[in-house]
């Protein structure tokens, strides 16, 4: 491979294993190389496995106690999906439906979002990652407070951190508002590319957005189809014309 088409996660995998031939050369010749205890050599043979890392971030969510969200509700959503997708939707936070199955994006909006995803992507939903900001539906389906966002950021943060998608798509102005750190006017700024830890993020639309205005559903569809679309382009995907 040329110098420099590496991604950051074939470099590290390249580095793990010149490190791996290093310390394995030095500990057959008897040098005095670090002691290499099993989990190390099997770390080392493994490389870093990314579906294993968000399953350890995966517990400490379903364990997570860390607000009072904790109280009310029945379980964490952790998010699912192709642990390395290209694309995330990242949307607010559970609501009744995603509670009770454990699953985000299964209710009204969810069946939409499946929709934009498997009709107007040409996509499977399990080809995309689907999570939420806040893991823990707020009681009523009332906003996340602003501590709840807080303590649950770190979370997501780590989530996209292994995942590495190549494009973000945030769902509704509370999820742009919390990843951008900023107010976020989403009728203003929808449509327009933002980032987030370098990641280009495309916010739009959230589907229950849509679902609460049947009066403006169709002008409302066109533009998620056309924020949708710059997403398809940014990955390279074919855009179908009536697709939507
Ligand atoms: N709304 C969200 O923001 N997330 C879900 O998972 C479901 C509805």
């Amino acid at each position: 491979m040329e110098e420099g088409s590496l991604t950051p996660r074939e470099e590290l995998r390249e580095i793990v294993t010149q490190l791996k031939n290093l310390l394995t050369f030095d500990h057959d010749l008897g040098l005095d190389a670090p002691p290499l205890s099993e989990a190390s050599l099997s770390y080392l043979e493994k490389g870093p496995s990314m579906a294993g890392s968000l399953e350890t971030l995966k517990e400490a969510v379903m364990d997570c106690r860390r607000c009072r969200l904790s109280q009310s509700r029945t379980q964490p959503v952790f998010g699912e999906g192709d642990p390395r997708a290209q694309l995330v939707f990242v949307g607010e936070a559970p609501g009744k439906d995603e509670d009770l199955s454990g699953r985000p994006f299964v209710g009204e909006a969810g069946r939409l979002l499946t929709r934009i995803i498997e009709k107007g992507m040409n996509l499977k939903r399990e080809e995309v990652y689907i999570c939420n900001v806040v893991k823990c539906r707020p009681p009523g389906n009332r906003d996340p407070q602003r501590d709840e966002i807080e303590t649950c950021l770190p979370f997501l943060e780590k989530q996209i951190r292994l995942i590495r998608p190549k494009v973000i798509c945030t769902l509704g102005r509370i999820a742009a508002k919390s990843l951008l750190g900023r107010e976020f006017r989403i009728k203003a700024e929808r449509g327009k590319w933002q980032s987030f830890m370098g990641i280009p993020l495309m916010p739009t639309f959230h589907p229950s957005y849509i679902l609460r205005k049947p009066e403006m559903e169709k002008t409302l569809k066109g533009m998620v189809w056309s924020d949708i679309q710059a997403v398809m382009k940014r990955l390279g995907l074919e855009v179908r014309k009536n697709a939507q």
